[in-house]
């Protein structure tokens, strides 16, 4: 049986992970690249309405929150949605609601900006012109788009247990409770990564620390 586009075990990976899934911020050897990446994510959306697609438990949304005009953050996991609408953000500067990040049906149109954090490594290789397409029909010409994953980061990050026929990579994660799944994880290029919204960017800036990389473009 041929897999499902949107990868179900995925979903359920951090359905089940939503209590605990705010961990991954808890790195020690992290912490230096993530209070720059606290402090960066809000400058580049200062002022904006911003979509926010994968919030997760609105991790990233409470520090956009803090300069965004307006923050529209969906994820497709009741669980992480339920922990982000505790976050103690104002509620007119964050709405949270459910849509699915590739097709973003339900999604708002006529935002100035977009976020993804930790989003576009969880996309197969063939889905994401896709989300890239999808994501701009939502937005306004002009508008400011940040991405932001994880670099692989040998002792740091989770090993690669295999490769598909399209290159995309996977990880075997285990929860607490020892359950196991393969999670589609992927560790793009800059090349690969301004390749990939060519069609749609204006300038795409590829920054990359240790850890993490960080996209910036501006919609034609
Ligand atoms: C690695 S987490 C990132 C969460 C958050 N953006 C952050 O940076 O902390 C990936 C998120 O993608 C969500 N997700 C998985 N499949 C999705 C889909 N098809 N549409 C929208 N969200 C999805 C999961 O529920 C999870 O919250």
């Amino acid at each position: 049986m041929a897999e499902p586009r949107t990868a179900p075990r995925m979903q359920q990976y951090y359905a089940k992970r939503a209590a605990i899934y705010e961990q991954v911020y808890d790195k020690p050897e992290r912490q230096h690249e993530l209070e720059w990446l606290r402090r960066r994510m809000p400058e580049v959306l200062r002022g904006r309405t911003v979509l926010e697609v994968a919030c997760g438990t609105g991790y990233w949304t409470q520090f956009i929150a803090r300069e965004a005009a307006k923050v529209y953050a969906c994820d497709i996991n009741d669980a992480v949605l339920e922990i982000a609408r505790e976050k103690p953000i104002p509620p007119a500067r964050a709405s949270f609601f459910k849509a699915d990040a590739i097709t973003l049906e339900g999604a708002p149109g006529g935002c100035d900006a977009a976020f993804a954090g930790f989003w576009w490594s969880h996309v197969k290789k063939s889905d994401l012109a896709r989300f890239v397409a999808n994501l701009s029909q939502k937005l306004v010409p002009g508008a400011v788009v940040a991405i932001l994953d994880n670099r692989y980061a040998e002792g740091s990050s989770t090993a690669i247990s295999r490769r598909d026929a399209e290159g995309n990579t996977y990880q075997v994660r285990h929860l607490p409770n020892g359950e196991e799944y393969e999670v589609l994880k992927n560790f793009p290029t800059p090349e690969e990564l301004a390749e990939a919204v060519r069609g749609v960017a204006r300038e795409a800036q590829v920054e990359t620390v240790t850890y993490y990389w960080l996209m910036t473009f501006t919609l034609k």
